[in-house]
């Protein structure tokens, strides 16, 4: 699983994803709806020479919600400290980020659905008031005082915002949901990354594996990737359509962009449930993937491409899937 090439998370290439990310929201591609929403509560708290309300970026692997995260704060013209969820393990830790951030500066927390409890505490007042509440002292003697930090933005990233607590959630101003991208969208991504990587291709290819990324920009980098590795020692260097489809051929990854890991699941939902319903555990149990893999990484794009339907009794496979993998189809099948 870790290696899967179609994955959405970050693997090996994490440190080299800087050099293909954009900086500046005019080179961010696609999401157009919520660019225009983000440029103008920014264009708003500029003019008005506030801090950016709190911002929370939700939305599968790999669909750029680090990426926007640098860009907000470039756009603010102001830094931004990052940190993750786990990575704040006490809520003194927290407390000693908050006093040395700078005005108006950006704070990053990815993974913002794994704070802890005790930690959140501590946020809340911080994003509502930009001010942190001590307890100083223990037992009968003990008193609370408030210290006043300085007005920064909270940028919050997470991948399951239904885990996110509603008070958290709640308190930040601006909510912004991250979609898979068109397949054109992501042509000109490869396209944009191809050019920085100064890797020749012709604009046929780069559409193929746009088609094969499920929606997904990390994984259009990952294919080019690994296609101009195929390209420089099977071919001339050059990306062209028939090399681009051989290679991915060779990564195995169909022509809808699913790997050996989405067919076993399609095909053991078919093949031993009857086309489901069935319920994650046991689909987890039967693929040997963890449910939580199962729900966050697996099944997003194939319910999106409607390979699958969630249901209160489990996941059904639809007729769509059936056509795809070239199986015979179950007569009551939805199309959906
Ligand atoms: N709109 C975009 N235009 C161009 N490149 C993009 C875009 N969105 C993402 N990318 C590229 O995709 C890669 C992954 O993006 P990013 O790390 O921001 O995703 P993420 O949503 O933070 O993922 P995760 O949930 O794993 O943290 C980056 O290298 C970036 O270059
Ligand atoms: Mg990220």
């Amino acid at each position: 699983m870790q290696d899967r090439v179609v994955s959405g998370h970050s693997g090996a290439e994490a440190e080299t994803e800087g050099t293909l990310r954009p900086d500046r929201l005019k080179e961010y591609i696609g999401q157009e709806e919520l660019k225009e929403k983000l440029s103008i509560f920014i264009e708003a708290s500029l003019a008005r020479q506030e801090p950016l309300d709190h911002v929370l970026l939700y939305g599968p692997p790999g669909l750029g919600k680090t990426t926007l995260a640098h860009i907000i704060a470039n756009e603010l013209g102001v830094g931004i400290r990052y940190t993750s969820g786990p990575a704040i393990e006490r809520p003194g830790d927290l407390a000693s980020i908050l006093t040395n951030i700078d005005d108006r500066e950006v704070l990053f927390i990815d993974e913002i659905h794994r704070l802890s409890r005790p930690v959140e505490e501590v946020l809340y007042p911080a994003m509502e008031d930009f001010a942190l509440d001590l307890v100083l002292g223990k037992g009968p003697g003990a008193r609370s005082v408030r210290l006043d930090l300085p007005r920064f933005t909270l940028v919050g990233a997470t991948t399951r915002p239904g885990m996110l607590a509603s008070p958290l959630r709640d308190r930040f101003g601006v909510l912004l949901h991250l979609d898979f991208y068109h397949p054109e969208e992501l042509a000109h991504i490869v396209d944009r990354s191809a050019r920085v990587l100064g890797i020749p291709m012709h604009p046929d290819a780069a559409y193929e594996i746009a088609r094969r990324s499920r929606g997904t920009p990390r994984i259009a980098n990952r294919l080019l990737k690994r296609i101009r590795d195929y390209a420089q020692v099977r071919g001339d260097g050059q990306v062209s359509l028939v090399l681009a489809t051989e290679a991915l051929e060779l990564l195995a990854v169909d022509p809808m962009g699913l790997d050996q890991v989405d067919r076993r699941l399609l095909v053991s939902i078919a093949e031993r449930y009857h086309g489901g319903p069935v319920g994650l555990e046991t689909l987890s149990a039967a693929v040997g993937e963890e449910s939580g893999t199962i729900e966050e990484v697996v099944e997003p794009y194939l319910l999106q491409q409607g390979f699958l339907q969630r249901t209160p009794r489990g996941r059904i496979l639809t007729r769509r899937a059936y056509l795809h993998l070239g199986l015979p189809a179950e007569p009551e099948l939805t199309d959906e």
